[in-house]
């Protein structure tokens, strides 16, 4: 961290002495003020839910400017990644901070290949699932349970045994998401084929089965690497933020990935992609395009409780970049396979082409996200709406695991302890007859 000139003062009504906190700089985006010593020379906390100004660690792995509409994985802008990186490449570049040179991405490749295999025993371990189980339900036990089966790599101490963690996470993660759809539809599951891509070994391990040969379509296989690129880190979100929360007790990183994947699964995160195809689906079984403006009305009144779902963020205050590149990806895909009348494409369009005109959206700087399109690509492609948001737990795992090895390798780190503002019953004696 690099100390700025300027320093802050905290000055107080009551004519208590001003106290003065350093500032850091980053390398771009707001610099932070250090209150950590505010406690000791206070005795107050600061108050901040839902962390709206409160930077909760050091990180050199994504950056976002909101304002800008820009996202970053180690300095490079995510739109030039999609159109020259594959998937793997971006795993590499998140984990290691360089994009991988000829030899460095031929071993990285074969090495995540050759981790895409499960314990036997964890297809025992699904069967005990319900069949109409949510797979987000099935992959937070699956993802928790391979901390059972993986003794060999849980000393969180040891770098070595942390590279392989990650490794076997990011090789792993499409084929519990396969088993889970597997199960569900009561198929038999398709085993990792490894002369495949990454992507190419996942659709064939959801969509192959035993009776033919599953030919791997190669714009879909694209589409599919780019959602798993657009959603492999997002800087100290909800879910990324549990895993380090969660991470900093000292647990181990399976345990750790299953509590990220239990929040992502949340409807004003992860679960938004899902939440957004039904939306669409609602609205085309009522009406359509016919009934958009309608629609429009109740989301902007506050006491219907309705949202347009994959619209607004957190932290971009324009464009997501991420939407821009999902758009582009939609149309290819829906081209490829015929699908250019698709009416939910349609009606996304014309539900983005109102918003971005309408004073209540432009007002409050609501834009489309990442999500408002992925659903409309995954549902072509076939992925039904159930497992969305466990394909964004598969592209977010290398974002998650990397930021929990940077929160580990840091030599200040402790465990994550937020403060409140007590407001409950003050200390009280017990009624001596109840
Ligand atoms: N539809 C209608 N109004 C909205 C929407 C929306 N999707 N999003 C925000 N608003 C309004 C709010 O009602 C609020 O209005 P007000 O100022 O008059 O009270 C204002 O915009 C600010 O909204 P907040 O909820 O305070 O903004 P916050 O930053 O906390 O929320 C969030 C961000 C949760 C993403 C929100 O925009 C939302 O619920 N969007 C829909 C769900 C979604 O698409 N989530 C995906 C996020 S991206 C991801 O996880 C990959």
């Amino acid at each position: 961290m690099q100390l700025s000139d300027k320093k802050a003062t905290l000055s107080f009504s009551d004519g208590s002495a001003p106290i003065e906190f350093p500032v850091y700089k980053g390398t771009v985006g707001p610099d932070v003020i250090d209150i950590r010593k505010l406690y000791g020379q206070t005795d107050m906390f600061t108050y901040d839910p839902g962390f709206l100004s409160t930077a909760a660690c050091e990180s050199g792995i994504t950056y976002i400017d909101g304002d800008k509409g820009e996202l970053l994985y180690r300095g490079y802008p995510i739109d030039q990644l999609a159109q020259s990186c594959d998937f793997l490449d971006i795993c590499y570049l998140i984990l290691n901070g360089e994009l991988p040179d000829g030899n460095q991405k031929q071993e990285f490749d074969s090495l995540v290949t050759n981790h895409t295999m499960v314990h036997e025993q964890l297809r025992i371990f699904l069967q005990g699932f319900r069949r109409d189980a949510h797979p987000m339900a099935v992959l937070t036990g699956l993802v928790g349970a391979l901390s059972a089966f993986y003794h060999d790599s849980t000393d969180i101490t040891n770098p070595h045994h942390r590279h392989v963690s990650a490794i076997r996470l990011i090789a792993k993660m499409p084929t519990l998401v396969a088993m889970a759809y597997k199960h569900s539809q009561g198929q038999p599951f398709i085993y990792p084929k490894n002369d495949l891509s990454y992507t190419g070994n996942f659709l064939r391990m959801m969509f192959a089965t035993p009776c033919e040969d599953y030919k791997v379509n190669e714009v879909v296989e694209r589409a599919l690497d780019r959602i798993f690129i657009l959603h492999a880190d997002h800087e100290q979100n909800a879910s990324t933020s549990t895993v380090r929360l969660c991470g900093s007790s000292g647990t181990n990183p399976f345990a750790a990935i299953a509590a990220g994947v239990a929040c992502l699964w949340g409807p004003a995160h992860g679960g938004a992609n899902e939440a957004c195809l039904q939306m669409l689906e609602e609205l085309q079984a009522n009406g359509g395009i016919e009934k958009v403006g309608e629609f429009m009305e109740k989301v902007k009144d506050k006491n219907s409780g309705v949202r347009l779902m994959g619209f607004g963020h957190r932290v971009y205050k324009n464009y997501d970049p991420r939407a821009k590149l999902m758009q582009e990806t939609c149309k290819e895909v829906l081209a490829a396979l015929g699908l250019e009348n698709d009416p939910l494409f349609k009606l996304a369009m014309e539900l983005e082409r109102i918003a971005l005109e309408d004073p209540y959206f432009v007002q409050r700087k609501l834009y489309p996200n990442v999500d408002f399109y992925s659903g409309i690509v995954q549902r072509a492609i076939g992925i039904p709406t159930s497992l969305f948001t466990a394909i964004f737990a598969l592209a977010r795992t290398v974002g998650w695991i990397a930021q929990w090895n940077e929160m580990l390798s840091d030599p200040d780190y402790k465990i994550g302890r937020p403060r409140q503002l007590y407001t409950g019953q003050q200390s009280r004696e017990v009624p001596s007859k109840r």
